[in-house]
């Protein structure tokens, strides 16, 4: 898109065109704000297209606190979310419930998961343990090594890369404007107010400014003052078709092996864990694990169809916790980044609690866990 055809002044401009940037943008412009969204190179194409679309709030996160309570809140939200982007955009993200099984494979890591099961109850009774028979029962092709697994029948899945792209088109249909292509440089100020950003494609306008960069946010934040400690954490991922079924849902071993049956008939299986790198070439060592991993947990697999390997980038911070608030210095600046492992299931929630937090009216019993300056970060 030109810049010459586009107006230079914003109420808000959103960096970043991952699902995060996409979900506040769709919020803001639905209460009547006049908004950008200022992407790199094109929407979702990093993390947002990379993740598995697990909304596993209770298979991912083992205790209770500010993290736990932000996805179980967020996770509420898809049910309802999906019809709306439906009637809005006609793009279905491909919502499914069908639940997730929580596999253990020796007698110690059962033990572990059936503490999980009694913890995880008090957010949803229908939450069970079921010993190795019933996991068969339930899904025929696990191996037969499986000591058991926790239940959880109302966690799901999305198509992570469909969400995003609705939740944009959403936005365009309350007046977004998408700007690709374009690097967000600085930011400009008056005073210690923020009133636009620097970009490759010149400079733009605005009252308030929403970083959303997922894994690249720490230099931007750097150039304001202060450290954040985001870094990347990247993740591999492949998948597989096959004629006839192999599964009918979510199956997670653990964090770094997963499967995740698509409607398509597609299985996505991930996903490694490699720190510290922005390099996203897929590796055979990596994926190599993860086969062997997956032909072990699901021996059907192995007969299945090869379709696809890619990798992505997860925004991983200091304390695992996201950093969802308003700048501590650098007036009318927020910043939402740092989702690591769940920002497309923690994407909708982020979207609302930052337009609320732009209209004035934030929630803090949320947002006071999440805010930029909690870990004391150096300010230069
Ligand atoms: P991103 O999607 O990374 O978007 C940030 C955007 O900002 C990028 O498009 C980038 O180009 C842009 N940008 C950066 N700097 C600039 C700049 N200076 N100017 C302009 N634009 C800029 N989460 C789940 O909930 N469930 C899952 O099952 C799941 N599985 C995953 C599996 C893998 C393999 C990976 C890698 C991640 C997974 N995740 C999952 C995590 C999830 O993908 C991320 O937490 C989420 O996508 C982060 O979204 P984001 O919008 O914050 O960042
Ligand atoms: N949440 C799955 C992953 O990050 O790999």
């Amino acid at each position: 898109m030109e810049m010459e055809k586009l107006t230079r002044t914003f109420d808000v401009v959103v960096i970043g065109g991952g699902i995060n940037g996409s979900s506040i943008a769709y919020q803001l412009s639905k209460r009547g704000r006049k908004v950008a969204i200022i992407e790199k190179k094109q929407l979702a194409c990093e993390a947002s297209s990379a993740a598995a679309g697990m909304l596993a709030a209770q298979a991912e996160i083992e205790q209770d606190g500010p993290l736990f309570q932000f996805a179980l809140k967020s996770q509420a939200m898809f049910p309802e979310l999906a019809n709306e982007l439906y009637e809005m955009t006609g793009i279905d993200i491909e919502f499914d419930q069908k639940g997730i099984i929580k596999i253990a494979e020796t007698d110690a890591i059962a033990e572990e998961v059936k503490k999980q099961v009694t913890f995880q109850q008090n957010w949803d009774p229908a939450i069970k343990w079921l010993d190795s028979h019933e996991c068969l029962e339930m899904e025929p092709s696990l191996s037969s090594n499986i000591v058991g697994g926790m239940y959880l029948p109302n966690d799901g899945h999305v198509m992570p890369a469909t969400l995003s792209k609705a939740f944009a088109k959403a936005a365009i249909h309350f007046g977004t404007e998408i700007l690709e292509n374009t690097e967000v440089l600085s930011f400009i100020y008056e005073r210690e107010r923020v009133i636009g950003v620097k970009t490759t494609s010149g400079d733009i306008h605005c009252h308030q400014v929403v970083l959303a960069t997922g894994a690249w946010s720490a230099q931007l934040m750097k150039d304001t003052g202060i450290d954040m400690p985001v870094y990347p954490v990247k993740g591999e991922c492949f998948s597989v078709k096959s004629d006839t079924p192999i599964l009918k849902r979510t199956i997670f071993s653990d964090k770094r092996c997963y499967f995740v049956p698509k409607r398509n008939g597609e299985i996505f299986i991930g996903a490694t864990q490699v720190e510290n790198t922005f390099d996203k070439k897929v590796t055979l060592g990596g994926i190599a694990s993860l086969v062997e991993r997956a032909i072990q947990l699901v021996p059907q697999i192995k007969d299945a169809k090869w379709e696809r390997a890619w990798a992505g980038v997860r925004p991983q911070t200091g304390d695992g916790l996201p950093y969802i608030g308003e700048h501590p210095f650098k007036k009318g600046l927020f910043i939402a980044a740092g989702h690591y492992r769940n920002g497309i299931l923690l994407s909708p929630v982020t979207g609302q609690l930052i337009a609320d937090l732009l209209e004035g009216h934030p929630d803090d019993t949320l947002l006071s866990a999440f805010r930029i300056d909690r870990n004391k970060q150096k300010v230069h």
